[in-house]
């Protein structure tokens, strides 16, 4: 399963993209309005960053809206897919960009029939909310796993990008279910890395080590 990450600071990006293993961000309206700075230019900065997927979300809802401005943020960047909600006007959107050869997200999946819509209207990612299923009392990691099952079933091309990732748990069982793609936040990547025996065992080398020293 390839990790991508979920945010639009830069910061945090260029930190982890340091780490080796970043094959690709996706970014929403919430996250860019938590950064200064102008969206198109945030997201240029991205692609500088990262070799992988950049995923941009127009902020119109409408057909037309999220046509033009799909068409603006693909010209910035190769690595741009644009992000569409999972509505009417979004299936639209997401079969027209198709056809011109822009790569979408579908974004806001919470179903399995939605998945399957969304990726026969022409979507090359499905984005299922794994963690906002989980908010509401339903099983979010089931839902994963039904999307996983009925799109291998028709071989189907679009990548399953497990998004709205509380925990580490979420990224362990999303990629026991297969999933192509975990798009995880900083902290949550942050938490992976970090074991408590890790820690441990480097601080009990590094003791024997000064010793060997004669430290
Ligand atoms: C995915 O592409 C979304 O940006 C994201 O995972 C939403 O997660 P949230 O439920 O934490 O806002």
């Amino acid at each position: 399963m390839k990790i991508f990450i979920d945010s639009a600071n830069i910061e945090e990006i260029r930190e982890i993209n340091e780490l080796g293993f970043l094959a690709g961000v996706t970014t929403n309206p919430s996250l860019v309005a938590k950064e200064n700075g102008d969206f198109h230019q945030m997201v240029r900065k991205i692609c500088d960053i990262v070799n992988g997927p950049v995923n941009a979300e127009p902020l119109g809802v409408t057909f037309d809206e999220m046509i033009a401005e799909g068409q603006a943020l693909a010209s910035l960047h190769p690595n741009i897919v644009v992000k569409i909600p999972m509505c009417e006007d979004g299936l639209k959107a997401i079969s027209y960009l198709a056809r011109q050869g822009i790569r979408t997200n579908a974004t806001l999946v919470f179903s399995a029939n939605q998945a399957l819509l969304a990726a026969r209207a022409g979507a090359s990612y499905i984005s299922p909310f794994v963690g906002r299923i989980d908010d509401i009392g339903n099983d979010g990691l089931h839902v994963l796993t039904e999307i996983m099952m009925i799109l291998d079933q028709y071989a189907v091309e679009a990548e399953v990008i497990a998004a709205s990732i509380r925990h580490p748990m979420h990224v362990t069982e999303a990629a026991k279910i297969g999933s192509h793609i975990a798009t995880v936040p900083y902290k949550v990547i942050k938490a992976m890395i970090k074991h408590p025996l890790t820690d441990l065992g480097i601080a009990r080398f590094v003791e024997d080590g000064r010793k060997l020293q004669g430290l």
